[in-house]
């Protein structure tokens, strides 16, 4: 009898499919992947793929990213309720009364978005380019920054760049604590602490390294160092820590899990292919314009 994985490898063949999976996947999904990595590596990844299905493991914003590069590819997300609470917090509809405060101003848009408020942003930024696509607008124009404000806070302090901030924020890394690092950092006082930029200000304040999930995995196989607490959401220690057998990496709390991350698993992965659901579509007018913002990202990072 063929094992789960064992059919989704055989139907994967057999519908030219590819398997992509972001760093969050649950442990069996990133497994059973022909590529992980953060969200700026897929969309990358997603553009250049010459496979005609790709089975999308993420969240949907990530997969309408995926489709508005390549419409032509079937694009599909196993659960389609696999949402970004983040993304959520800020509609179109919203953005365009912000951009009717500020006009002329330059509207950056974190990925974490839906593809109608790309279509209303000049530039879309991940948390591993955003520093410097925010230093590539010139300093004489106001910056519309969004959804997330830890983010938007991160690079305005870094770059000493005044911004108009959203106020969305992640579900996920909102829940850990500086509580949870300190406890962690008296457990393992040589431990360099990893946090990702959409934390709130005393976790950034407490890190050795803001990074993306991807930097993190080249942080950590590039370093001397052994040691690391790990603070963002839990599914990014899958790689770490086979990818770097001989470190130690300490998670923050198991309370940094993204549900949504965690609503696929490989049952829907094989739905998907046997169904060829659930297929990501954008409008083509809102395609033409968020793929504007994102192409500019892409050139610039
Ligand atoms: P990365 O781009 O660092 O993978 O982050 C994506 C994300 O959703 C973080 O919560
Ligand atoms: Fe959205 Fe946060 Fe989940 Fe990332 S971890 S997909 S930002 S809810």
């Amino acid at each position: 009898m063929q094992t789960i994985e064992e059919k989704i490898q055989k139907l994967k063949r057999e519908r030219g499919a590819i398997i992509i999976a972001h760093n969050y996947q649950p442990d069996e999904v990133q497994a059973i992947a022909d590529f992980t990595g953060d969200s700026l590596e897929l969309s990358r990844k997603a553009a250049e793929l010459d496979e005609e299905v790709i089975v999308f493991c993420g969240v949907h914003f990530m997969a309408e990213t995926a489709a508005i590069l390549s419409p032509e590819k079937k694009i599909l997300l196993p659960d389609q309720f696999a949402g970004c609470p983040m993304a959520d917090m800020i509609t179109a509809e919203a953005l365009r009364a912000k951009k009717a405060e500020h006009p002329g101003a330059v509207v950056i848009a974190y990925v974490n978005s839906s593809a109608a408020v790309k279509a209303e942003s000049d530039l879309c930024v991940t948390s591993s380019n955003a520093m410097k696509i925010v230093d590539s607008v010139p300093a004489d124009k106001t910056i519309i920054f969004v959804p997330d404000t830890h983010l938007g806070h991160y690079v305005q302090e870094e770059l000493g760049r005044e911004m108009v901030i959203w106020d969305g924020y992640c579900p996920t890394h909102s829940r850990i604590r500086d509580v949870d690092i300190k406890r962690e950092l008296e457990d393992h006082p040589n431990a360099k602490i990893m946090a990702h930029p959409e934390c709130p200000l005393p976790i950034r304040d407490l890190a050795d390294y803001l990074l993306s999930t991807g930097q993190m995995i080249t942080h950590a196989k590039e370093s001397d160092e052994t040691e690391f607490i790990v603070a963002t959401e839990m599914g990014l220690l899958y790689r770490l820590r086979n990818e770097n057998p001989e470190k130690k990496f300490y998670s923050v709390s198991d309370r940094a899990l993204c549900p949504n991350m965690k609503k696929i698993d490989l049952e829907k992965v094989l739905w998907s292919l046997e169904d060829m659901q659930h297929r990501i579509t954008v409008p083509e007018e809102i395609a033409d314009k968020a793929r504007l913002s994102i192409e500019r990202m892409l050139e610039l990072s």
